[in-house]
């Protein structure tokens, strides 16, 4: 089975002790190509670590909607000098609205939101949307910006079945991960029921957000296969075919091909 991890953070300290063995048993369970997420400063620097080490991974670059508070503009020089002189890096992101705990004011991630989108238009790339608790917001900001130009995906698809919808009529892509296989979920499969499969891709968010059994365990992309499965009982298909598309999928929004 060929497996593609379109959301993974392998920079995280949780792996700082055993990163290689987690990533030879992620490559033993069909796991062919990871995306390395960047998230904060210190993650930009992470994620060029991370594809000096693995040949199989790529990376994206951005600042979380949760990290803007010191952010200035010479932070946008680096993203983008960065990702001029590294064509493994294949989207800039994270970037969108959280507005789940205290983070920076709503302005300000508003603002950054809104720049990092325009990066993401002057360097050609693809954008990886985060967003918590600012469904309408983040959907209103992506409108404005007509970020569906550059394409995307919405990360840990959290919103109803019908905002779904709007994403896929704009071609967007709908990331899913373990937060599928919860039994509070009941909202998430009706979304995954109702994406085409050509618009799904596979995402595990590690270290965080293991399926079940696994559930608040440490995550990795090997983790996917139980992903599969529960995306392949609810469209009444088989995981083969799951993994077979999410990853021609992955290959599509990542300009890979
Ligand atoms: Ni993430």
């Amino acid at each position: 089975m060929n497996i593609f991890d379109t959301h993974a953070h392998y920079d995280d300290a949780s792996y700082d002790g055993d990163r290689d063995q987690v990533i030879e048993a992620v490559r033993a369970a069909g796991v062919k190509h990871f995306v390395n997420i960047s998230a904060d400063l210190a993650s930009l620097k992470g994620t060029l670590n991370i594809l000096d080490k693995y040949p199989e991974s790529y990376g994206t670059l951005g600042i979380h909607p949760s990290e803007v508070r010191d952010l200035d503009e010479s932070v946008m020089e680096e993203i983008a000098e960065k990702t001029r002189n590294n064509d493994r890096i294949v989207a800039i992101g994270e970037i969108g609205l959280d507005y789940w705990d205290e983070g920076p004011d709503k302005e300000s991630q508003a603002f950054w939101f809104r720049r990092q989108l325009d990066l993401a238009r002057e360097l050609g790339k693809p954008v990886v949307i985060h967003s918590r608790d600012a469904v309408q917001d983040t959907y209103d900001i992506l409108s404005e910006k007509h970020a569906e130009d550059m394409g995307g995906v919405i990360h840990c698809f959290s919103a109803s079945a019908e905002m779904a919808k709007l994403y896929v009529k704009k071609g967007y892509f709908i990331g899913i991960g373990g937060v599928v296989t919860f039994k509070n979920a009941k909202t998430l499969r009706e979304v995954t029921e109702c994406v085409p499969l050509e618009n799904i891709v596979l995402e595990t968010d590690c270290p965080y957000l293991a399926p079940v059994p696994f559930r608040g365990k440490r995550n990795h992309s090997g983790n996917l296969t139980l992903v599969a499965e529960k995306i392949a009982e609810i469209k009444g298909i088989s995981a083969e075919k799951v993994c077979s598309a999410t990853y021609e999928n992955a290959l599509k929004l990542y300009r890979l091909k």
